[in-house]
C-alpha cells in the first residue's frame, strides 16, 4: 500500500491487517516506554489546511511514538494564506525530504491530487478531505467497535453481523462515508438515519439502508449508534427548522439514550455539539466510546504510518498470532 486515501479501496484483508497491527501498537502504549524506533530517520509532515484538534494531535503523537521526525504545517500563517498553490507546497515538501504526508484539506480529492501528481514521492494519508473521506477515522471507529464486540478475541476478525446506525449530518460527513465503506467491507450492516435534507440525494450506490425515523431505527436494537456532528460551517442555508426541533427528532437525548439496550455502544467522532445531536448523559456514559475512540486513534494512526512507511510490505508476513506479530514488529524495529 503506497497511500491511504479512502476506505472504499481497502479490501477486508487489508483492513483487518491494519486493525491487527493497531492492536500491537496499542500494547506498546501500555508499556512504560511508549516509543518504537521503527520510523527513525523518516520525516512525516502534517499538512492541515482545515482546523483540527484531535486528528492533528493524534497523527503527531503517532508519528513521534514511531520515532519519526514530525513537521507540522498549518495553512493559517503560512504562504497558503498568501495564495501559494498545492503544487508549490508539494514541491517544498519534496525539497524537505518528506517520507509521509498527512493532509487535511477542505476540497474533496485534494489528497488524491497530491498522491498521483508526481510532485512528491512521499506516501500520502488522507486526514479528511472536504465531504469525501476520513479513512483513519473509519479505521479507528472499526477498531473501537471490534474491541467492544469481540474483546480479547478481536485479532483477525471482522465485524460480521454487527448492526450499526449512523445518525445525523450524513450529507456533509466524510466520517460517515469512510465508515459506510469500511464497516460494510468488514461485514457490518449499516443503516443511515437523517433528516431528508441531510441525506445525500443519491445513496443508491452505497451498501446501506437509509431512513428518516430515528425512533424506528432504535427500536430494532442496533449494536452501535454513531452520532454525527451538525456541521454548520459547511451549511449555506437552512437544513432543519430549529435546533430544538432537530434534537427532538434526531438527537440522542436522555429518553432515547435510557431506552437503549445496556450493551449498545454510543459513538461520536468529535467535536460534539452537546445538547444538540447528543445529550451529555449519553456522551459521558460507560456505553459511550468517545474517549476510547480518541485513544484508539493514536494506535490506528501508528499502524497506518507503519504500514505505509516502514517498508513492511517487503518484509512482513501477516500472522494471526499476536505475540508473533508483536515480536516481528520489535525485531524489525531493532534491526533499523
Ligand atoms: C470529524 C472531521 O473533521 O471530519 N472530526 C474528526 O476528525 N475528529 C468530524 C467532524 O468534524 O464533525
Amino acid at each position: 500500500m503506497r497511500h491511504l486515501l479512502r476506505t472504499r479501496d481497502l479490501t477486508r484483508d487489508e483492513a483487518i491487517h491494519i486493525l491487527d497491527i493497531a492492536l500491537d501498537m496499542a500494547a506498546v502504549q501500555n508499556r512504560e516506554v511508549k516509543k518504537l524506533p521503527t520510523l527513525r530517520g523518516k520525516t512525516v509532515v502534517n499538512l492541515f489546511f482545515e482546523d483540527s484538534t484531535r486528528t492533528r494531535i493524534s497523527f503527531e503523537a503517532a508519528a513521534k511514538r514511531l520515532s519519526a521526525d514530525v513537521i507540522n504545517f498549518s495553512a493559517r500563517g503560512s504562504s497558503i494564506s498568501k495564495g501559494e498553490s498545492l503544487k508549490d507546497t508539494a514541491q517544498t515538501l519534496q525539497a524537505l525530504g518528506a517520507d509521509g504526508v498527512v493532509i487535511r484539506h477542505p476540497v474533496s480529492g485534494a489528497p488524491q491530487v497530491l498522491a498521483v501528481s508526481g510532485w512528491i514521492t512521499a506516501g500520502v494519508i488522507n486526514a479528511g478531505d472536504g465531504t469525501h473521506e476520513h479513512p483513519t477515522q473509519g479505521l479507528l471507529d472499526a477498531f473501537t467497535i471490534r474491541q467492544r464486540v469481540h474483546g480479547a478475541g478481536a485479532r483477525g476478525r471482522g465485524l460480521d453481523g454487527v448492526r450499526v446506525i449512523i445518525v445525523g449530518d450524513i450529507l456533509h460527513s466524510r466520517v460517515a462515508r469512510s465508515n459506510v465503506w469500511l464497516l460494510t467491507t468488514l461485514g457490518a450492516h449499516v443503516h443511515l438515519v437523517a433528516p431528508p435534507t441531510l441525506l445525500p440525494v443519491d445513496t443508491s450506490g452505497w451498501p446501506v439502508t437509509t431512513g428518516f425515523d430515528l425512533d424506528g431505527a432504535l427500536a430494532g436494537h442496533p449494536d452501535v449508534v454513531m452520532m454525527l456532528r451538525i456541521q454548520e460551517e459547511r451549511m449555506h442555508g437552512s437544513f432543519f427548522p430549529s435546533s430544538r426541533e432537530y434534537t427532538r427528532t434526531w438527537g440522542l437525548d436522555g429518553p432515547r439514550f435510557r431506552a437503549l439496550q445496556p450493551d449498545t455502544i454510543v459513538m461520536h467522532p468529535g467535536p460534539m455539539n452537546r445538547g444538540l445531536e447528543i445529550a451529555p448523559i449519553a456522551a459521558d456514559s460507560p456505553q459511550s466510546t468517545v474517549r476510547e475512540q480518541v485513544a484508539n486513534g493514536v494506535s490506528v494512526r501508528m499502524s497506518a504510518l507503519y504500514v505505509l512507511l516502514s517498508g513492511e510490505r517487503e518484509t512482513a508476513t501477516v500472522s494471526g498470532d499476536g505475540a508473533t506479530e508483536h515480536h516481528a514488529i520489535q525485531q524489525r524495529s531493532a534491526a533499523q
